[in-house]
């Protein structure tokens, strides 16, 4: 993946001078910095939006040839690695997906982010994508992105309607879209997704009220039996985040190498993404086998650093969260694949709060 992440952040640049610059703009082929500072405006405005609040934003923010370079040079590396990150926590894994080629519908696909995202997972197997997308700067940059970077085994095409043409398809993916679709058409929207999908993937950003949306879209959806969740959640009770008070958040992080363009824009808009942050959710129609129940864990929280201990938040497959600790003192070799643990992960753990000298504990898969 990270020699892709090269060719796209290429791509972008590319993808940036050609439709995006004015033409007395257009001295010097390379990219250069004055390009940057061109679009870094619009990347400004854009994350402040992202972060505080769409309505800040116009309504088809994407209309404005402003915001669409700014989300191409900015967003769309970001993007892509937590759709990457979202097609890896497959449950079961992606050899269980049956269709030839491989179907995925990308709904909101804006510059086809999870697309590409999909052509890169899937690079040894024949693939059709569907995107869904209302913008049409959105879709020739998804076009023209995907006509430079994707193989010729891969095709992309246009969908009217938020569902594949005929038939159902592999995976569906609304990465960073349906915080745009109203909260009371979501269960609805879903609904209507899931019939014609067989895995569901829901990207977000990690912000608490979109976030804490999400967990309750996941609650509704499972206690109308209209799907069931894979992932993060080991289990298919009410979400006890949820239930647990209005502070906290399920959402993960992602560290990666963070690209040089990304790090140019943050260093004129003082952002910081040494990591990503993503709220996700991965729905199919039937619960898979991979896991069986007993003392599973995902682990909810970063370690909790103290004085004298270091603690976890862990949600288990029994539907509870509980919070682990281990007291410096009781540190040992047996134990020490506690100070492995990050958020995200897996381990395996009985149903005890404190981990002794002599206690094992195990991941069972990183995130
Ligand atoms: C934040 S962008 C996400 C783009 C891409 N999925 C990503 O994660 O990088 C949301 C996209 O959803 C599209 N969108 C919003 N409402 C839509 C609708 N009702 N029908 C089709 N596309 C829509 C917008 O035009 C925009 O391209």
């Amino acid at each position: 993946m990270q020699s892709f992440l090269k060719k796209l952040e290429a791509a972008i640049q590319w993808r940036l001078k050609e439709a995006y610059l004015p033409p007395h703009r257009h001295k010097h082929r390379e990219w250069t910095h004055h390009d940057l500072q061109f679009f870094a405006k619009g990347a400004d405005l854009l994350s402040t939006a992202f972060t505080e609040g769409r309505s800040i934003l116009p309504k088809n923010y994407f209309n404005k040839k402003e915001f669409r370079s700014a989300y191409l040079l900015y967003f769309v590396l970001q993007n892509f690695v937590k759709v990457y990150k979202c097609l890896e926590q497959l449950v079961p894994g992606p050899q269980s997906l049956v269709h030839s080629p491989l179907k995925i519908l990308d709904l909101g696909s804006g510059p086809g982010t999870a697309a590409l995202a999909c052509s890169v997972f899937f690079k040894d197997r024949p693939l059709e994508v569907f995107a869904f997308e209302q913008n049409e700067g959105s879709r020739k940059d998804a076009l023209a992105l995907w006509q430079k970077l994707a193989p010729s085994h891969h095709r992309l095409s246009f969908v009217r309607c938020p569902t594949p043409p005929k038939g159902t398809v592999d995976i569906c993916i609304a990465a960073n879209f349906l915080s745009e679709v109203p909260f009371n058409q979501q269960i609805d929207f879903c609904t209507s997704t899931l019939k014609h999908s067989n895995t569901f993937i829901i990207i977000e950003p990690a912000l608490r009220i979109t976030t804490r949306q999400l967990m309750k879209l996941r609650d509704i959806l499972i206690e109308k039996k209209k799907g069931v969740v894979l992932a993060p959640c080991l289990h298919q009770k009410n979400c006890p985040m949820l239930a647990a008070g209005p502070r906290d958040w399920c959402h993960f992080y992602i560290h990666w190498k963070c690209p040089q363009i990304i790090r140019q824009v943050d260093q004129i808009v003082g952002n910081k993404h040494d990591y990503l942050k993503m709220a996700y959710m991965i729905f199919g129609a039937t619960r898979s086998q991979e896991y069986t129940p007993g003392s599973l864990w995902r682990t909810v929280s970063s370690p909790l650093i103290s004085k004298g201990k270091r603690e976890l938040i862990l949600c288990g497959d029994c539907g509870f969260l509980k919070k682990i600790d281990r007291l410096n003192k009781d540190k040992s070799p047996h134990n020490f694949v506690f100070d492995q643990i990050r958020r995200g992960d897996i381990v395996e753990w009985p149903d005890k709060s404190r981990v002794e000298k002599e206690d094992k504990i195990k991941i069972i898969r990183k995130f």
